[in-house]
């Protein structure tokens, strides 16, 4: 968590990376920070808890000038979000300035090393201990900033993305990763930017390198852009062009990211299918895994990695697999998976499924089962992102920049990538016969104008969304392909109204929850047409017997359920494969709505990060 980002060029360095604050905030938002070089050689650093915001106010009552700088914006793991822990961290002498996205996780043996050496801490940071360590080598090696950060590195276990100024060479800013993500920019007359990852840069340059783990990039106004191993190999930039367009990751007119990206759906699922699907021809392929695809049709199971929103469409993705490739699924948190001792050999596919394609507990189950000679494949959304780096092959979501931490159409591009990856696997094996093939195919192209149909009616989501804004609880019941779909709707529900919610399997109720029911317990049940709808019609009923309230979402047409139901929102029928991509987007849009009448912060709710780069 935590962004990062820097600037030295002609410019006004401030503004640039004020700018690029506020589009990294999504990585965390309890403090911020900006040190700048001003041209009388002063490092002024200013530093505010709280949102970026309240550092632009601070600030502008002082001489923010300079023409290179650095800037963070944070979310705390060592130490409370205040000013003295914000960052950046500047070395005992103020010659130095610092930047960190990571956890050193060697930091109380090298703090006490450096304490030990006449090194003063002021804040509780893992962080301040990368600044005093760099100038200590520095002084005592008399070397210079990039060769100090180099020895520094080699000493210090965890992650890292730092980026360092120093007063000693205005010229030029110093860089380095392992494990966090960190994009240089290349821009026009020698400028450079440096940032987690290519939202601040968009504007400037289309021209990026995506940084290695354990490479050091120095950036000089004179001597251009140098990468170097942290075992000191010099290497060749890889310079790549952004395809990202800047209205992508601006919020064009919705007063939320979270809404716009709920309404952007019909043309996310949309991208996300284009060129892998035609129905006239009756075929589907994903070009990022053509490679693999007899290795997956052979396959005795897959193990799909992932967590959070992403772990919830790896349930769906096993419901798919397992129905129409035939293929045993396992569907692991991957902060479990990874320090299980799973029995994983050479014969198993890893699937990671991630938004971001940063997260560290995803990361390192893939790095586990690759190390154990597994294939490893990715399902990301951010292109270049690390998972996408580290993968055998993979097919990108392509929904487009997700920027409001809750995770909703990152969710449903996952899920169209799982079904045409099921479906080719499917058709590849044999499994799926042409008639069953066509109707789900024929279905998939129709769930885009589907989904907008169900947008359509914002006004009822609203109107329901009132009614319960002030619950304490909530439940979201669903069964088979549905169950995943309920723990969403929960996970969406708590995470940006901090209202509690829990998803169950429907039938699981029973055996406890049940006993939360009461006449103020809203319960949110999926109970669209498909093979478990009479069970779940008894699910409601039982709800129904202890004065729950019902909140259902149904297949249109449906009379039973609308007849018990306190409330329901109808969507359009579709092939049970296919229903989550439906089922999903009342629940996104309650929960924004509720989110939005109790006031809370919807795009950037507390104690949340979107890109969890810690364990
Ligand atoms: C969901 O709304 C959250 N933002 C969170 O659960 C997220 O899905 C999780 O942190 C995984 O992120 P990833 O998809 O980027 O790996």
């Amino acid at each position: 968590m935590c962004g990062i980002v820097a600037y030295i060029g002609k410019e006004q360095a401030f503004p640039i990376i004020l700018k690029g604050l506020k589009r990294l905030e999504y990585r965390g938002y309890d403090s911020a920070g900006i040190a700048v070089l001003n041209d009388d050689s002063s490092l002024n650093n200013y530093k505010r808890s709280g949102k970026v915001s309240e550092l632009e106010e601070f600030a502008a009552q002082h001489d923010s000038t300079g023409t290179v700088g650095i800037g963070h914006t944070r979310w705390a793991t060592h130490g409370l979000p205040n000013n003295i822990n914000a960052h950046p961290h500047v070395s005992s002498d103020g010659e130095m300035a610092l930047i960190h996205n990571g956890i050193i996780e060697n930091y109380d043996s090298l703090r006490e090393e450096l304490m030990s050496r006449g090194y003063v801490f002021k804040s509780e940071t893992d962080t301040e201990v990368l600044i005093h360590l760099i100038d200590d080598i520095k002084k005592n090696e008399q070397v210079k900033t990039a060769e100090a950060v180099r020895i520094a590195l080699n000493s210090v276990i965890g992650a890292y993305a730092i980026v360092v100024l120093s007063k000693d060479n205005p010229n030029q800013l110093v860089a380095a990763r392992k494990s966090s993500p960190l994009v240089v920019g290349i821009g026009k007359d020698g400028a450079f930017y440096l940032a987690s990852d290519a939202t601040p840069i968009i504007e400037y340059t289309n021209e990026v390198v995506y940084m290695e783990d354990e490479e050091i990039a120095v950036v000089d106004r004179n001597d251009g852009l140098r990468i170097f191993s942290i075992q000191d190999k010099e290497k060749v930039p890889y310079i790549q062009r952004l395809e990202l367009k800047l209205e992508a990751i601006e919020k064009g007119g919705y007063e939320h990211f979270m809404l716009k990206e709920i309404h952007e759906q019909p043309r996310s699922i949309k991208d996300c299918f284009r060129g892998r699907l035609n129905v006239d021809e009756g075929w589907v392929k994903l070009g990022g895994i053509k490679d693999y695809e007899s290795k997956l049709a052979k396959a005795k199971r897959i193990i799909m990695v992932a967590c959070g929103t992403s772990w919830h469409a790896a349930l769906v993705g096993e419901y798919l697999f397992e129905d129409l490739a035939r293929i045993p699924v396992e569907v692991e948190y991957a902060s479990e998976f990874r320090y299980r001792n799973p029995i994983i050999d050479e014969d198993d596919i890893v699937i990671a499924i991630s938004q971001s394609g940063e997260t560290a507990d995803t990361l390192a189950a893939l790095n586990l089962a690759k190390s154990k000679g597994a294939t490893i494949l990715g399902i990301c959304n951010v292109v270049g992102s690390s998972i996408s780096r580290i993968t055998h092959a993979g097919s990108y979501t392509h929904a487009g920049p997700e920027i409001g931490v809750a995770s909703t159409k990152a969710f449903t591009a996952q899920v169209t990538v799982l079904t045409l990856m099921a479906l080719s696997i499917a058709r590849k094996k044999g499994n799926l016969d042409d008639t069953k093939f066509r109707r789900i195919i024929t279905e998939l192209e129709l769930i885009p104008d589907k989904v907008a149909k169900i947008l359509e009616q914002s006004e009822k989501h609203e109107e329901i969304s009132a009614v319960y804004k002030d619950a304490r609880n909530a439940l979201y019941l669903g069964r088979g392909n549905s169950f995943p779909v309920a723990l969403e709707g929960a996970l969406k529900l708590k995470e940006i109204s901090y209202i509690h919610a829990e998803g169950y399997p429907a039938a699981e109720m029973k055996h406890g929850p049940i006993a939360l029911i009461d006449e103020e317990m809203p319960v949110f049940v999926i109970a669209t047409k498909g093979p478990s709808y009479e069970k779940v019609v008894s699910n409601i009923q039982e709800v129904k017997a202890r004065k729950g309230k019902i909140i259902a979402v149904i297949t249109e047409g449906d009379t039973q359920v609308k007849a018990i139901a306190d409330h329901y929102i109808e969507i359009p029928d579709t092939d049970e494969n296919l229903a989550p991509l439906l089922a999903t987007i009342p629940l996104q849009l309650i929960s924004y709505y509720v989110a939005v009448m109790r006031g809370a912060n919807v795009d950037q709710p507390r104690n949340l990060a979107k890109s969890v780069t810690v364990e």
